[in-house]
């Protein structure tokens, strides 16, 4: 498996990796023509999006947006792996080669948003009043199967959330790392 930066993607690629992101995350990407927008959209001078491909196959992706705050900010957007794929260490591969960029960039905080959007929610911050003691459910938060389990093995920290960004109960979970 290696590391290629997704504007050295051959178009099959670029759909191999659309198709990806549709199946990973139906939620936000309905469709492969939703999803090859985002890449269109991401795939622009300032972002980097890396690919770990085996054999010209893409099997996971991911993008760093152009940073803020005088470039001490990235933004990790979007991220996923192949679902037949999973937990062989390639979601890993791919945070930390785009970690590394932005490190390289200067960067010193890399965050990202994990809404717990499913019916019913994951995590121990879904369907519960986050106006009421934060900082005591934070310190008691569970991922359950959230992907908030992978962020946590990768080092990142909660550090904030988004009460009902999408509806009622269902949180976006803020997640940064220290480069
Ligand atoms: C989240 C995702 C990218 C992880 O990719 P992956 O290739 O399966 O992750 P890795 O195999 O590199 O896992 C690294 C570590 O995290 C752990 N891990 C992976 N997914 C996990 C989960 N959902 N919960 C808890 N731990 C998890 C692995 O067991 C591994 O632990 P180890 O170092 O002790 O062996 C992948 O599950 C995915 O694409 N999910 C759907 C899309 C998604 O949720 N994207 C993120 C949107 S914010």
């Amino acid at each position: 498996m290696r590391i290629i930066n997704m504007n050295q993607a051959t178009g099959e690629q670029i759909i191999q990796a659309a198709r990806i992101l549709t199946d990973s995350i139906p939620i936000g990407w309905a469709t492969l023509e939703e999803a090859l927008g985002e890449i269109e959209e991401r795939l622009i001078p300032g972002n980097t999006l890396l690919a770990a491909v085996e054999n010209g196959v893409v099997l996971g992706w991911g993008g760093i947006l152009a940073p803020v705050y005088n470039g001490n900010v990235f933004e990790l957007h979007p991220l996923a792996v192949r679902s037949d794929r999973r937990n062989e260490g390639i979601g890993r591969a791919v945070v930390s080669a785009l970690e590394d960029k932005a490190r390289r960039q200067g960067g010193l905080t890399i965050h990202l948003g994990a809404d717990d959007e499913k019916d019913g929610g994951e995590t121990s911050l879904a369907n519960c009043d986050l106006y009421d003691d934060l900082p005591g459910k934070l310190n008691d938060f569970t991922p359950g199967t959230h992907q908030s389990g992978f962020y946590l093995k990768m080092g990142y920290k909660i550090i904030g959330v988004m009460p009902d960004a999408n509806g009622r109960g269902k949180p976006d979970i803020f997640f940064g790392k220290r480069l």
